[in-house]
């Protein structure tokens, strides 16, 4: 069922447990993520990052994708269809093509730019029945071709832009795309607590899921993270499932070679991945 990701995210910070996004790439992992939140009975976030959107030909064919898929497999979970890091064109395009939410990341404008953008963009989904996912601070490191320093979020910043009514908040506190360096200090729990204090109800999001520790995941959902996002790690997972076939001398066995047999460790992987995630964010039989 494809829905927006308002009422599974107000639901997750009354239930202090966090929703899963996870980034999309192709037909496989679109499947594996469905079919997962199927048998665990949760709701999911499907992103798509601008890139990804493009290397599958653009939103429009992400979009009727995903419907037909989650038709056609039968899921009866909410499942959001959703732009992560969105910019303000790629926003509107993703409106046009019947995505159930967007991200718009004004996180590189200054603070009045992204209030005036992030207020626009508001009203506009809102009208449309869309969430929106706004952010303040900016999350380190690089996702397919977004770089950011990974600059703490200001608070008062972050309630500027919880009052134009987003739906979700990606604030940065110290979280970085891809693989976390040797030595990361960790994340900054004091400016997430101080963000939550000046945000109330809003539902937080933590950026770059990937390889942070349990402990600091489910301190951060105490302190009002409910969505966390999660795309390298279903990579990692996928790369080293394919590389093991392959190393093995798999796709030299009879028909091994066929895509279906050549993909379905990778995407037996994704949904190992995918299951850890949620058992860890709490989201399993909340759907
Ligand atoms: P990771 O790739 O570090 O899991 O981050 C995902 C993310 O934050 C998507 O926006």
């Amino acid at each position: 069922m494809l829905v927006s990701a308002k009422d599974m995210l107000v639901k997750a910070k009354e239930g202090h447990y966090a929703v899963g996004q996870f980034n999309i790439n192709n037909l496989e992992w679109t499947k594996s993520i469905l079919l997962t939140a199927e048998e665990l009975k949760s709701p999911v976030i499907l992103g798509v990052s601008e890139g990804a959107g493009k290397y599958m030909t653009g939103f429009g064919t992400v979009a009727a994708m995903v419907k037909a898929m989650d038709e056609s497999l039968g899921i009866t979970v909410p499942v959001a269809l959703h732009l992560d890091h969105g910019t303000y064109d790629g926003c509107y395009k993703c409106i046009k093509a019947g995505f159930t939410s967007i991200m718009f990341d004004g996180s590189h404008y200054d603070i009045d730019e992204n209030v005036a953008k992030t207020s626009e963009l508001v009203n506009v989904s809102h009208q449309l029945g869309i969430s929106i996912e706004a952010e303040v601070g900016s999350i380190g490191g690089e996702e397919d071709g977004v770089i950011g320093m990974g600059e703490c979020a200001d608070p008062d910043e972050c309630k500027r832009i919880a009052d134009l009514g987003v739906d979700m908040l990606a604030a940065g506190i110290g979280n970085i795309h891809g693989k976390y360096p040797e030595g990361w200090p960790g994340l900054r729990f004091d400016v997430l607590d101080a963000i939550q204090q000046k945000t109330g109800v809003m539902p937080l999001v933590l950026h770059g899921g990937t390889g942070i520790p349990a402990d600091m995941i489910k301190k951060a959902i105490t302190l009002g993270v409910s969505k966390i996002n999660v795309n390298t790690e279903c990579q990692l997972s996928f790369a080293d499932a394919t590389r093991k076939y392959i190393e093995a001398g798999k796709d030299l066995e009879g028909k091994g070679f066929d895509p279906r047999k050549l993909l379905a460790p990778g995407a037996e992987a994704i949904k190992a991945t995918v299951k850890e995630k949620m058992e860890l964010f709490g989201s399993v039989g909340k759907a």
